[in-house]
């Protein structure tokens, strides 16, 4: 035999510790930088822990991907449960994450799991099942707060599930109030498929989760290293090259991500330390296509979007001005036999395309009388973005 791979890997030095603290789901003892959201969530769900049953909570947290909306709830729920312990209240927290339970079927699965409410559920009705959970909780003198995560992701065919939920305790069929919903979602439009009456509700009480700054990244991804890696792998000069990557998003996913492939890489290469090309590799093998937030394009913009991947494509330039992008647009306007937007619309869908960071743009001074406006596309491959663009333009 030539060589043991696997006998190799055995002598490599590896620079982690724990390599799972890098891993998006692993939650962290501490949370940082977001007492304030948990000072308000505090104070929105206290009636409950003072007077249970007293009231019925609807309330919806949005903010970008990352930026720590899970983990807060995660760790509300934590002191919630310990609130009520103390106290003996019986209040039931459960997480749910809508994008792998996305229909009324796994939902109530896994309340009655958390309740462990012991019955066969295979062959119950979603209704029948909603009822045993109620009686469950109404004998029990219980509280159970849901919470819907990424509900957007909620199957379409059993919305009417989730508006029952939302209904059920308005009713004065049941004596009190048993049931409290969060629903997490990373932005209101992304709700646009739900009826307005599963919507309003949810929207008189809102906690937005801002993105954090450049010293809240730090703080949070350092704990990480002091938890994840070996001592001096990553100077915190270079640490700071990588939180700024995600400065724009304030995805703390993102920056996890970057850190731990450049430790990877520099594992791999056998260096001892993390270095600014392993932090430049890892970065661009990261970005990769947000297909929920370019299914919130409408026809048009996709068009336009498209128009300004074929200029680049064609021209082979990243600086584009608006007119070449306009004539490209009516160019494709004609072709799928589709009536150009006007001039003030198509600058409202340029402003769009740009706060979703689909493309950048830069206003330079040409001379005393005008100033040029510049558009690229910096954040991801042409082809890739341009066949993404043509499935969906196909499918509208
Ligand atoms: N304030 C924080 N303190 C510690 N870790 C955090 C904090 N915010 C986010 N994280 C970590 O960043 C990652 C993304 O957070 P997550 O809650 O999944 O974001 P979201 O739900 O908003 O997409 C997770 O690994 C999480 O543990
Ligand atoms: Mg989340």
């Amino acid at each position: 035999m030539e060589s043991n791979y696997i006998e190799d890997n055995f002598k490599k030095i590896s620079l982690f510790k724990d390599e799972k603290v890098f891993e998006p789901d692993f939650i962290p003892k501490k949370l940082l930088h977001r007492e304030n959201e948990l000072i308000l969530l505090s104070r929105m769900f206290f009636p409950l822990i003072k007077n249970p049953n007293s009231i019925s909570k609807k309330i919806l947290i949005t903010g970008n991907v990352g930026v720590g909306k899970s983990v807060t709830i995660y760790f509300f729920g934590k002191m919630l449960e310990e609130s009520a312990q103390k106290r003996n209240l019986k209040i039931y927290f459960v997480h749910i994450n809508c994008r792998i339970n996305y229909s009324s079927y796994l939902v109530l699965k896994n309340i009655v799991d958390k309740l462990k409410i012991n019955i066969p559920i295979r062959g119950v009705s979603p209704i029948e099942l909603l009822e045993i959970i109620i009686e469950f909780l109404i004998k029990n003198n219980a509280h159970l707060i849901l919470v819907l995560d990424e509900m957007n992701y909620f199957q379409k065919k059993d919305f009417n599930f989730i508006y029952t939920l939302i209904r059920i305790n308005e009713t004065k069929k049941y004596q009190i109030y048993f049931l409290s919903i969060i629903g997490i979602v990373k932005e209101l439009n992304l709700l646009k498929n739900f009826d307005e009456s599963i919507k309003s509700p949810l929207q008189n009480e809102i906690i937005h989760f801002r993105n954090y700054n450049i010293f809240e990244i730090f703080d949070i991804i350092k704990d990480r290293v002091n938890l994840g890696l070996k001592e001096d792998i990553i100077s915190d000069d270079l640490l700071k090259r990588i939180c700024e990557l995600s400065i724009d998003s304030g995805d703390i996913r993102k920056s996890l991500k970057i850190l731990k492939n450049a430790v990877l890489y520099s594992e791999y290469h056998g260096f001892k330390t993390v270095t600014m090309d392993s932090i430049r590799i890892s970065n661009a093998e990261y970005i990769s296509l947000d297909k929920d937030q370019l299914s919130l394009l409408n026809f048009h913009e996709l068009l336009l979007l498209k128009s300004i991947c074929n200029l680049i494509q064609n021209t082979k330039r990243n600086n584009l001005t608006i007119n070449e992008i306009k004539e490209e647009y009516f160019n494709l306007c004609l072709e799928k036999r589709e009536k150009p937007r006007s001039n003030t619309q198509i600058w409202e869908y340029i402003q769009k395309l740009r706060t979703y960071d689909f493309i950048q743009s830069e206003i330079i001074n040409k001379d005393i009388k005008g100033r040029k406006c510049l558009i690229r596309i910096t954040n991801y491959p042409i082809d890739e973005f341009k066949r993404q663009l043509e499935v969906l333009i196909n499918e509208k």
